[in-house]
């Protein structure tokens, strides 16, 4: 999607972190942009921010994991703005601990967010973009956890990362016939709010719960995620299936591919 300027964008998750780097970006492009997310304030203060910069935006509460909110956010979208033309499914939590110590409640909530959330956003929009007509753009955000070699201590968030990837790699051979393009953005570690996802975990998977100190130290040496937001933009102009913000990712993916191609080698 070459062109941004005047084009529509819906951010999920745009209320803080990598989400509000990507809304930042688009705005500075003349993107008007719709900041969606369960943190109501936050994303009004996001969206009067972008305001400044001379494009229309608006805050509208939404949970992605609630398939009725991501209709009423669609409903919303088109009434104010009148079509959409980029949708970023970008929502997402993280739970870190050994997998089979995982809780099931826990594990369902990182799905609800970061694999339904992403399915109902695109199930939602994308027949809408059908019908407005003319190119659009979805993208989804995936991370490092999607593409390398997986880190011990984070299976239910791989897990949920490689199905966005799955998905993605999917929907953009079904969405090239009708114009509409497919990114996947696959950041390394980003200075966000990441650390403390548990914040926001519904009261159906068990409530908000605080997170521990060390995690808030990891992610404090990551990416600025206006840096992230800016590759973003750049990618989807060029139209990238991928998008990589971080080129210190490379030897993990090159790993995994490796040790695929040599069981091939090995097998055969
Ligand atoms: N920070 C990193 O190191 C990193 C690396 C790779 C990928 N990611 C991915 O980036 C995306 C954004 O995360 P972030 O790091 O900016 O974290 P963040 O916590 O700073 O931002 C996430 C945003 O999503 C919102 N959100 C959470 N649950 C929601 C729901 N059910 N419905 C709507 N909004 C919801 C939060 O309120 C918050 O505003 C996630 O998909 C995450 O998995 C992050």
């Amino acid at each position: 999607m070459q062109e941004l300027e005047n084009k529509v964008a819906v951010v999920t998750g745009g209320a803080s972190g990598i989400g509000r780097g990507i809304a930042r970006a688009l705005a500075a492009a003349g993107t008007h942009v719709v900041v969606a997310d369960v943190e109501g304030g936050p994303a009004k203060a996001v969206a009067a921010e972008l305001e400044q910069k001379g494009i229309r935006s608006l805050a509208i509460d939404c949970d992605v994991t609630e398939r009725a909110s991501v209709e009423a956010l669609a409903d919303r979208a088109w009434k104010e703005f009148g079509r959409v033309d980029l949708l970023c499914n970008n929502a997402g939590v993280g739970a870190a601990g050994p997998l089979t110590e995982t809780p099931p409640h826990n594990a369902e909530w990182v799905f609800a967010v970061n694999v339904f959330g992403v399915f109902n956003g695109c199930s939602v929009f994308v027949p809408r973009m059908c019908e407005s007509g003319g190119p659009g753009h979805i993208l989804n955000t995936g991370s490092e956890h999607s593409i390398g070699i997986p880190f011990a201590g984070m299976g239910i968030y791989t897990a949920t990362k490689h199905a966005v990837l799955g998905l993605s790699d999917v929907l953009r051979r079904e969405l090239e016939p009708v114009g509409i393009g497919v990114s996947i953005l696959c950041p390394g570690v980003v200075r966000t709010e990441i650390w403390n996802a548990g914040r926001n975990r519904q009261e159906q998977f068990g409530g908000a719960q605080q997170s521990p100190e060390e995690f808030r130290n990891f992610v404090a040496e990551g990416m600025d995620p206006d840096e992230v937001g800016r590759i973003t933009v750049a990618g989807i102009r060029r139209g990238d299936f991928y998008i990589l913000s971080h080129p210190e990712i490379r030897p993990i993916v090159e790993a995994r591919y490796q040790e695929l191609l040599a069981a091939f080698d090995k097998q055969s």
